[in-house]
């Protein structure tokens, strides 16, 4: 009785107190509704206020209604360091360290979906612990060139692939109440002249290879956020840009959540009032940097804005159409009262991230060092040998650098000191080799080792060939670095070989010592002239915290390499459509504005490019990644020899894959599709199914990818539409874009 008594006073009072709350702060009642409530509480001023930054990272909520301010951060690998509250430097924090997950390209690489999604939410609960709302990332733009400074941050050069990886990560992330900001929308595919770049693109390129991953974030991932990207496209400003984001984000693919500019991205106000932009970020006007203390004030989207308003240009429709979707934000984010609190640094964390790296890095050559001998890789830890370690790489942390991507690692295991670790069994000895960039700070995040080395290129040779002489294996961990010009936001590479005379140093160390396994730390592919020499190539991306530890264990064997790439590793820039056609980086328009870069290769992108040009030759194709352990893929079946079109309709393929070797190991199966006829020209192949399948020695399992009418289409740009043509097409299937081991006919009718 007591007990029931009790009960009904609680609920009475739960119902009082529902009552009595406002409809924006009940979350009981739809979304919708509570962000209209809210709207309709707020002055012109305070739907200004919450339409632009009010510092570096944070715009304001609303004060007298309860509505906290909104924290974005850096993204994508890591939640940035906190820099202070109106300038770039570091805050000087000390409890802002973070994991550093692997870069992008190196989460692509996985071709494991269900990694992205434990990216996404690993990450997600390091922002919550550090209480930021958005992270400023994934970044889905195609790697165009293998000059993009920024490539590492992104998921390779197919549609699909980057689709179907970014899709999870959004949801990972926001499973955690964090939002994502997709970046950067669209066709910052470079670096070089980011604010002065205007793309011309056509349709068909634009829809069938540079907004699919946006979409699929969008559409699939269900982003809360995207960030507007700097350059122009069609002559006007992607932050602010109708195309873009009126017509296709907000009315085709009906976004219905914020586009943040990117930082600085914003230049005109009546554009930004109505061709999209919701909330501003970054903007440089009226002395910010000077440290006004009204910049803000002075943003597009500030006082300007609402003198417009007051003045009768605009009413409130275009304002209040941005105030819901910020609402709507804070709704999904700061006020959603079901989030959990976080964890920053946590164990879960960090083995999260080296899962991530282990299964992104892509053994990418793996051969005897002579006739006879066996393979190079894996290097048996148990046996007493000397390993010799050579390159600046191996002790330069790559955490720090890069530009907004750079993070403060709570720890960063360095590959040299993973090696040592893991190899404990060994003499592991270590030879810089060369000096490349031996600054290692970015924004007042310091590494406090110093990689100062005042010998000579000559010297270092010299030591490095004289060790190499007297080791059982060399292993070179070199590579690009996160410095200015190379792996780094603002310039894109200046050429495709490799920094700081490293070839040199290669062939030198090949004469001493052809036992030789070359660790290649980048987010792009870099010119090998030396490849035929040398025996063992492992692409190591830029993998964060757990960086050494990956590294090792994939030399060790105690984990089989199962990475594929997710972009073509072209011989040299000619090989690659953006250079052949000389379309990189573009023209300046005589009065030295503007810059038109004209994607002239089109579609022809990547492995779309060498399957069309004769001569066209990637050192390792898209796709491709070795193994341990080696698999067979057989007996390939159909579901049925004709395929409906109808928009539900599927066709399936399977093939049988069996682990034929010693260990057990991964392996991916790639569908392609080839379209035998069509009335506008079509890539040879594209990727449009792929499945990752893991197997124990000895084990076979029957892998199944069914694909529908999309899969089938392309973007026609004589009617604005993807099509779907009827006729005789094909799948390719293979473990990568050139390994083509199976080919099924199927026809649409
Ligand atoms: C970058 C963005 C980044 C922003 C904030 C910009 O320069 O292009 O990717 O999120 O800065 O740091």
């Amino acid at each position: 009785m007591k007990k029931t008594v009790l009960t009904l006073l609680s609920l009475m009072v739960a119902t009082m107190i529902h009552a009595q709350q406002p409809v924006y702060l009940d979350d009981t009642k739809p979304l919708e509704q509570r962000v209209e409530d809210a709207l309709s509480r707020m002055t012109l001023q305070e739907k200004i206020a919450i339409i632009h930054a009010q510092s570096k990272f944070s715009s304001p909520g609303v004060k007298r209604l309860g509505i906290p301010d909104l924290w974005t951060d850096d993204g994508p690998h890591g939640v940035r360091p906190d820099v202070l509250w109106d300038e770039w430097e570091q805050a000087g924090q000390t409890n802002d360290s973070c994991v550093a997950f692997p870069a992008l390209t190196c989460l692509a690489a996985t071709w494991n979906p269900s990694m992205a999604r434990l990216y996404g939410e690993s990450l997600g609960e390091e922002a919550l612990y550090r209480g930021k709302n958005v992270i400023l990332g994934p970044g889905v733009n195609i790697y165009r060139t293998p000059l993009g400074g920024r490539n590492f941050e992104y998921m390779g050069e197919d549609p699909y692939l980057a689709s179907i990886m970014v899709a999870p990560y959004v949801q990972g992330l926001q499973s955690k109440g964090v939002a994502a900001c997709v970046k950067h929308y669209a066709l910052n595919n470079d670096e070089e002249y980011r604010h002065q770049v205007n793309v011309v693109v056509s349709d068909r390129a634009l829809h069938e290879i540079y907004l699919p991953a946006f979409k699929a974030a969008v559409q699939k991932g269900g982003a809360w956020s995207i960030m507007g990207a700097y350059n122009l496209y069609q002559n006007q400003h992607n932050c602010h840009n109708d195309i873009m984001l009126n017509q296709i984000l907000k009315r085709d693919w009906k976004f219905d959540g914020v586009v943040i500019s990117d930082w600085g991205g914003a230049h005109n106000t009546e554009e930004a009032i109505t061709n999209g932009l919701d909330l501003e970020f970054g903007t440089w006007t009226d002395g910010l940097t000077m440290g006004a203390t009204n910049a803000y004030d002075n943003y597009y989207m500030a006082v300007a804005y609402k003198r417009l308003i007051e003045q009768g240009k605009y009413t409130t429709r275009e304002l209040d159409d941005k105030v819901r979707r910020v609402l709507r934000l804070h709704f999904r984010t700061t006020m959603n009262r079901q989030r959990p609190y976080g964890a920053l640094c946590s164990d879960a964390h960090y083995e999260s991230a080296l899962r991530i790296a282990q299964e992104g890095i892509v053994l990418l050559k793996n051969d005897a060092p002579k006739k006879k001998e066996s393979l190079l890789l894996p290097i048996d830890a148990q046996k007493r040998q000397r390993i010799l370690v050579v390159g600046e790489n191996a002790i330069k942390m790559m955490t720090v650098g890069g530009g907004s991507s750079s993070l403060k690692a709570q720890h960063e295991i360095l590959p040299l000191d993973g090696i040592r670790a893991r190899f404990a069994n060994a003499e592991v000895d270590y030879a810089r080799g060369y000096v490349g960039d031996t600054i290692q700070s970015y924004n007042g995040v310091n590494v406090g080792r110093s990689l100062y080395d005042l010998r000579t290129p000559a010297e270092l040779t010299a030591e490095a060939v004289e060790k190499a002489r007297k080791a059982d294996v060399v292993i070179f961990v070199g590579g690009l670095n996160k410095s200015d010009y190379q792996d780094c936001e603002g310039h894109d590479r200046k050429e495709m070989g490799l920094p700081y005379g490293q070839d040199a140093l290669v062939e030198a160390l090949l004469a001493a010592n052809p036992r030789l396994v070359f660790v290649n730390i980048s987010g792009n592919a870099v010119a090998m002239p030396w490849l035929q020499k040398v025996p063992a190539v492992v692409q190591g991306w830029f993998v964060g915290s757990e960086s050494g530890k990956a590294i090792a264990s994939v030399i060790a064997g105690d984990v089989n390499p199962s990475g594929k790439l997710p972009f073509t590793w072209y011989a040299s820039l000619n090989d690659c459509g953006a250079h052949a056609t000389g379309s990189y980086p573009g023209t300046w328009r005589a009065d030295h504005s503007i810059i038109d870069e004209r994607y002239e290769e089109g579609i022809y992108v990547g492995y779309r490019w060498i399957d069309s040009h004769k001569g066209a030759k990637a050192l390792f194709p898209f796709g491709h990644g070795l193994s341990y352990t080696t698999f067979k893929v057989t007996n390939p079946q159909v579901s049925a020899s004709s395929a409906p079109i109808s928009a539900d309709g599927t066709i399936t393929f399977q093939v049988d894959v069996a682990n034929t070797g010693n260990c057990a190991g991964a392996e991916v199966v790639q569908l392609y599709i080839h379209d035998k006829k069509s009335s506008l020209d079509r890539p040879y192949k594209e990727l449009k199914g792929f499945q990752k399948v893991r197997l124990r020695p000895g084990e076979s399992q029957t892998v199944s990818i069914t694909i529908d009418k999309e899969a089938l289409s392309f973007y026609d740009d004589r009617v604005g539409q993807w099509v779907c043509e009827l006729g005789d097409f094909e799948a390719l299937i293979g473990t990568s874009s050139n390994n083509i081991l199976h080919r099924i006919k199927f026809v649409v009718k």
